[in-house]
């Protein structure tokens, strides 16, 4: 359970969004006892995140337990009985110490949900996005809370990426930077500080990266797999940059790209396009989560 000196800890969280990462981040907060509440736009859409929850929690729980099936279920039955699922956030915020957005990357939706969320939602409440490419100062525009509103980044897959940026505007008070902070320790993360730029940290040294991979590809230097390939054996990371974009959706790499070119173009410099991006994306090819990104998953074979 989230605990401080203070006696002032995050008790019950409200997350919207129900996709691959507002479902791991409400899993992590239960599995550290907190109380959350997952918030998507139908009832079907929660069924399929409390789905993938159990999914994930159970992986957790083989890892956790190894030979102990019965300390497996308990757990599984104890963390599930943290989550509550709504489709109405209004309903939700209004007795919940932290809010954690992760809808869709559109910076007017996310605008819209906020400004709705900041006059039902208590005092005290916090207000966090975990936005990956847009600037939090934009999403908290027009609410009254911006002493009490940052960013709350966490990396996929959520259940096993230990990192979680905390990221903060000028008017961020100090006590929600600490309280922020204190929940990401009490949920297991190792938290780091950054202030509100576009990436961040980490997708600030990413996004350029798997540009270039993209741009390698389609300039015939190389194949896929052979990129893959290389980043993974030659510079050891655990995935090559084309697993990375099918692990996190196409769909999210092309609205980074999106909200990337139009700063791009307000300061006068060349866009980036991807024509095997916006096909895949456009033939409705969006990595793991559709089964065919890059790769094709049920036969983990290459498509390109
Ligand atoms: N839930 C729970 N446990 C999981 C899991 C999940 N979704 N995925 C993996 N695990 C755990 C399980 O214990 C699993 O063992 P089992 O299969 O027996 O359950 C164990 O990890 C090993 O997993 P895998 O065999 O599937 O594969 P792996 O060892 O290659 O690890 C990986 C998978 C953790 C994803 C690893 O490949 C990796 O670290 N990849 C890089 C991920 C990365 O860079 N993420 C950041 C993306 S950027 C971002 O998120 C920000 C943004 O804004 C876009
Ligand atoms: P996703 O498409 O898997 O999920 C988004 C969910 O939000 C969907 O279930 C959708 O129905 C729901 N939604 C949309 N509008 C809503 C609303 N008004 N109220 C309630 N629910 C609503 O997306 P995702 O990959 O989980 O990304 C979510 C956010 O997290 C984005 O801002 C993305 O940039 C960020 N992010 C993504 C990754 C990643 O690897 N995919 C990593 C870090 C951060």
């Amino acid at each position: 359970m989230a605990s401080n000196s203070s006696g002032d800890q995050i008790k019950h969280v409200t997350v919207v969004g129900g996709g691959m990462m507002g479902a791991g981040i409400a899993q992590v907060t239960a599995q550290a006892g907190i109380k959350v509440t997952l918030v998507d736009l139908s009832e079907e859409i929660l069924r399929a995140s409390y789905h993938n929850m159990k999914v994930s929690l159970q992986r957790v729980m083989r890892r956790t337990y190894p030979n102990n099936a019965q300390q497996q279920d308990r757990a599984l039955k104890e963390a599930l009985g943290y989550i509550t699922l709504s489709t109405s956030a209004e309903e939700a915020v209004r007795s919940t110490d932290l809010v954690i957005e992760a809808i869709v990357e559109k910076l007017p939706v996310k605008q819209k949900l906020f400004r709705a969320l900041d006059t039902v939602a208590p005092p005290h409440t916090i207000f966090a996005s975990n936005t990956s490419s847009l600037l939090i100062k934009d999403i908290a525009e027009g609410t009254k809370r911006l002493d009490r509103f940052g960013g709350l980044h966490f990396f996929n897959p959520v259940a096993v990426m230990k990192l979680l940026e905390v990221i903060r505007i000028p008017e961020t008070s100090k006590e929600t930077v600490r309280k922020m902070t204190e929940f990401g320790e009490a949920i297991g993360k190792t938290t780091v500080q950054a202030i509100d730029t576009p990436g961040f940290i980490v997708n600030k040294l990413l996004n350029p990266y798997m540009a270039r991979a993209v741009e390698i590809v389609e300039n015939g230097e190389a194949t896929v797999q052979d990129v893959d390939t290389a980043m993974k054996l030659g510079a050891g990371y655990p995935m090559g940059p084309f697993e990375l974009m099918d692990l996190t959706g196409l769909d999210v790499q092309k609205h980074v790209r999106e909200i990337n070119n139009e700063r791009l173009r307000a300061e006068g410099k060349p866009t980036l396009t991807s024509e095997i991006i916006d096909r895949l994306v456009s033939e409705g090819k969006l990595g793991r989560k559709t089964g065919e990104g890059f790769y094709v998953y049920k036969k983990k074979s290459s498509k390109l």
